[in-house]
């Protein structure tokens, strides 16, 4: 392996995308711009009750990221730090939309650092658009037939809408 300035960086972007909303593809494109390579990981949330399955949601992520040619998609059940090490990342990427979000995330910071001493977290600041956007709303405003365009990308409004629809019935 070469210095560190030849060297690749390789960043992973953890959450639950339950579904990935547009919130979050603002965050991947341009974490996606700041290292050479990118992966979006599909990570397990023992807080959260899961809509979509592991598979589902990365088969949505590669459907919205097909157009950036750095970024892989992938999913883990385990620690985010195990996979970091295992992966050799240099860098955890998170989207921060509000103050609300940064007790949660700083905990969390800590924690994995603390874990792994190398799992440095930066924060990306989510766009106006996207600082009150998240999955939970979508899958709200979804299950009560409400009009989801302009919150996800348009390749899975349908795939999302399918779902809630199946349950209406
Ligand atoms: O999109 P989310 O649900 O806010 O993402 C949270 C997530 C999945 C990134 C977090 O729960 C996580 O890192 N899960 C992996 C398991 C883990 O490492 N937990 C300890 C971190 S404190």
């Amino acid at each position: 392996m070469g210095s560190n300035a030849e060297r690749m960086r390789k960043a992973v972007y953890p959450g639950s995308f339950d579904p990935v909303t547009n919130g979050h593809l603002e965050i991947i494109r341009r974490a996606a711009n700041l290292f050479d390579k990118l992966v979006v990981l599909v990570s397990f949330n023992g807080a959260k009750n899961a809509c979509f399955t592991p598979e589902e949601r990365v088969e949505m992520l590669h459907k919205v990221c097909y157009d950036i040619p750095n970024v892989e998609i992938d999913s883990f059940d385990g620690l985010l730090v195990d996979y970091f090490s295992e992966h050799g990342c240099d860098i955890i990427i998170k989207g921060l939309r509000a103050m609300s979000d940064f007790e949660y995330e700083f905990q969390m910071a800590h924690i994995n650092k603390h874990l792994c001493e190398r799992a440095e977290t930066v924060f990306l600041c989510a766009d106006s658009q996207s600082t009150y956007l998240s999955s939970s709303m979508v899958k709200q405003i979804a299950s009560l037939g409400g009009d989801i365009s302009a919150f996800v990308p348009a390749s899975i409004v349908g795939d999302i809408n399918k779902r809630f629809d199946k349950e209406r019935k």
